[in-house]
């Protein structure tokens, strides 16, 4: 009897060990679930946040212009010069979204090559200059060896730099913005560096998070919503490589990243 006992309780136990684990596993497959609820209501809230803003103040002045504003010469073209530029505002905010949705939802597909690093960063500043407004900023290309060949997509490559460069001149009242290209044996360092405002240490790890801007940027009205530095972390991540940052307040910041040479 006490042997039988014995042969039926050690498949129990196991039993009992199976059960037991698969109960901390829906367990923790509860808390998942719910962490990612939390976190898409949280992405939602910010998005409709975001777009709200940019919506309200274009119909603020549409209906102002409406109401009369529409005849006085004065304000009539200013105001539809803001609302233009919110509207402009408002596509490049959803084309932010849908890239980091793609990018976080694994949809974003890459086609790496091999591209000149010379041609492809003079294109980029070019572009980048045509834009540029304010006149007390310069764009450098320090000096390097023009024949290197980098490994990537292109494309999302141009959108790393084009973010970096953004804010390298938006956070730079006057001054000059770097980009220093750096040859390895097997990789290139690339730093793009600005001798703008800074970034306090303590906001350091924190601006890569998608709609992180610093507690500066809140209260002020530089436009920005917190994406770009996300999506150039994250498209760094698919060439398997890391954007690393150091900055000083008043002095500048130097955000620097690594990519695969030919
Ligand atoms: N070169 C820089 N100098 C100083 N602060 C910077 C610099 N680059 C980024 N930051 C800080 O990091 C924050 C996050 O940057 P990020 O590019 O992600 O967002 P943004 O520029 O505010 O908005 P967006 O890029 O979506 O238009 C910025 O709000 C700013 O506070
Ligand atoms: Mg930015």
């Amino acid at each position: 009897m006490d042997e039988e006992q014995i042969v039926l309780s050690k498949p129990l136990k196991e039993l009992e060990g199976i059960i037991k684990a698969i109960s901390r596993k829906t367990n923790r497959d509860f808390a998942n679930i719910e962490k990612l609820a939390q976190a898409r209501s949280e992405f939602l809230g910010y998005v409709s946040h975001e777009l709200r803003t940019p919506i309200f103040t274009i119909q603020g002045y549409l209906e102002t212009l409406l109401n009369g504003a529409i005849d006085n010469p004065k304000v009539n073209r200013s105001f539809l010069e803001k609302a233009l530029n919110h509207s402009n505002n408002l596509n490049t905010l959803l084309n932010d979204l849908i890239e980091i949705s793609m990018i976080e939802s694994g949809l974003m597909s890459l086609s790496f090559r091999y591209f000149n690093l010379f041609n492809f960063i003079n294109e980029i500043i070019s572009e980048t200059k045509q834009l540029e407004l304010n006149n007390n900023i310069s764009i450098n290309l320090l000096e390097f060896n023009k024949e290197i060949g980098v490994y990537g997509d292109k494309e999302r490559l141009k959108q790393v730099f084009y973010n970096l460069l953004s804010n390298a001149i938006k956070y730079t009242n006057e001054g000059k913005i770097e980009i220093i290209v750096i040859e390895k044996s097997k990789s290139v360092i690339i730093k793009v560096k600005d001798s703008g405002i800074g970034i306090p240490e303590k906001e350091l790890d924190r601006i890569f998070q998608r709609f992180y801007r610093t507690e500066r940027e809140r209260e002020s009205n530089v436009p920005g919503t917190g994406l770009g530095l996300a999506i150039v972390k994250h498209i760094l991540e698919a060439h398997q490589t890391t954007i690393e940052v150091t900055s000083e307040i008043n002095v500048g910041s130097e955000f620097s990243f690594k990519l695969k040479k030919e």
